[in-house]
């Protein structure tokens, strides 16, 4: 016999059957009205990427290690996005005379990256991106990092169950300048060991630092250590009223392109290591496209770890999908007529499906239960000829009984005010 095809999908990549897409879509829903009061306007792209666009500016763990790049029929190199920052950048540089700054805009993508699969770590995943351009006060810095902490009070979250790490770019090139390291090569290499630091142990950390600055590994661990204090950002932070913040020296962010404040937001729960979201200030990358380059400042969000921190500190709500109301015809040949009483139920705004199974009725009645419809009507002749119907309730058993349009109104009405679960 012939060897059947797995059924599960491609390694570290998601099927998103019809709840798992219900959730998906609320933390969609979540996002874009958070950001949209921020007065962010939506823009998309194409998940394919010339390769070229990650060569010089981006993450070299990301570029090297972990994008999908192939050769296409015409022989050109093409990358699957593994984030959304340098399609931003090019498309505001390719239309920047046209565009009037300041410009808040955001973007959903989803993005690949080749990485081992893990918790919170997927080859997949969906991605708020939120980025201002045009726009170099520090105001702009300090409002990114306050949307990014709405979003996350927007899903129910309390100002204790996450914190905020802050560093600056420029700071530690000053701190670097102080004792002495100033090759921009040598702090862009140091960088990316720092972002790396809590994946190695302290040892690998500390010999790998002293194989980039052999004589100044000390000064470098005092400066990354130095204690919390405060800086610009984090006065203004604390002006807004966001207290979970910390000045993190050891905060490093992988990107070449920042050039200023970064941030990344953690779930206080140490169990969940993935940060939730990260960003900063980058204030050259359009200049890969023009001499003239426009500042920004951005983070990205992934839908991953929020995921997991809502599942984790229960406030997922409970998320409705399919129809509201089931009807069941009593024999197959009403199939068609119980058709026509839904299509009547669909022009008042009721989702309402039948179910064609020459089945039980019971067993039909146990389905809909199962499958928490909130209302079923069972449909045999009687209803047919006296053109009256009886709408159960599955949830409270109460039955009603009257015309199509008695029932219309009163369904209309009570599914309006439902609290016992969120229609998207
Ligand atoms: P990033 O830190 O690479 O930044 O990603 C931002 C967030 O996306 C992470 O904090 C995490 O929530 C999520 N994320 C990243 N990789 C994965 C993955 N493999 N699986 C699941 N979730 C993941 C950036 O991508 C920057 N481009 C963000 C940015 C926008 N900076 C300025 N504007």
């Amino acid at each position: 016999m012939q060897k059947k095809i797995s059924t599960e999908p491609y390694k570290g990549v998601r099927d998103f059957y019809p709840r798992d897409l219900a959730i998906r879509e609320y933390i969609f829903k979540v996002w874009s009205q958070t950001v949209e009061q921020f007065g962010y306007e939506r823009y998309d792209a194409s998940v394919f990427e010339p390769a070229e666009l990650y060569r010089s500016k981006t993450s070299e763990e990301i570029v090297n290690e972990q994008t999908y790049t192939f050769i296409d029929r015409g022989d050109r190199e093409v990358t699957l996005r593994p984030e959304m920052t340098p399609t931003v950048a090019r498309m505001v540089a390719g239309k920047k005379r046209d565009l009037v700054m300041p410009l808040r805009w955001y973007s959903i993508p989803n993005l690949f990256r080749y990485e081992r699969p893990q918790r919170g770590r997927l080859r997949e995943h969906w991605q708020l991106n939120c980025d201002l351009f045009g726009s170099d006060d520090t105001a702009s810095d300090v409002e990114m990092v306050c949307l990014a902490d709405q979003l996350l009070k927007n899903f129910g979250l309390t100002s204790g169950e996450f914190i905020i790490r802050i560093n600056d770019r420029k700071e530690m090139t000053e701190f670097y300048a102080s004792i002495g390291l100033t090759d921009p090569a040598t702090i862009n290499i140091l960088t990316r060991l720092i972002d790396r630091k809590t994946k190695l142990p302290l040892d690998d950390f500390k010999s790998e630092l002293g194989n980039i600055v052999p004589e100044k590994a000390e000064a470098v661990l005092e400066i990354i250590n130095a204690p919390d204090k405060e800086n610009e950002v984090t006065k203004a932070l604390d002006r807004l009223g966001l207290k979970n913040v910390i000045l993190d020296r050891s905060l490093a962010r992988g990107f070449d392109y920042y050039t200023g404040m970064v941030f990344e937001i953690f779930s206080s729960n140490t169990e969940l290591k993935r940060a939730l979201l990260g960003g900063g200030r980058y204030d050259n990358l359009t200049g890969l496209f023009s001499d003239e380059p426009v500042s920004g400042v951005g983070f990205g969000m992934g839908d991953v770890s929020l995921l997991d921190l809502l599942e984790s500190t229960g406030k997922l709500p409970q998320i409705k999908t399919g129809p509201k109301l089931m009807i069941i015809p009593t024999d197959s040949k009403l199939n068609l007529d119980a058709l026509a009483l839904a299509r009547a139920w669909h022009e008042c705004g009721i989702a309402t499906a039948v179910d064609y199974r020459p089945k039980a009725l019971g067993k039909r009645l146990q389905d809909a239960d199962k499958r928490r419809i909130p209302y079923v009507m069972v449909f045999g002749t009687d209803e047919v000829v006296k053109a009256e119907y009886t709408v159960k309730n599955l949830t409270s058993g109460e039955s009603q009984t009257g015309s199509f349009e008695i029932l219309k109104n009163r369904l209309v009405e009570e599914t309006e005010g439902r609290q016992d679960g969120l229609y998207l």
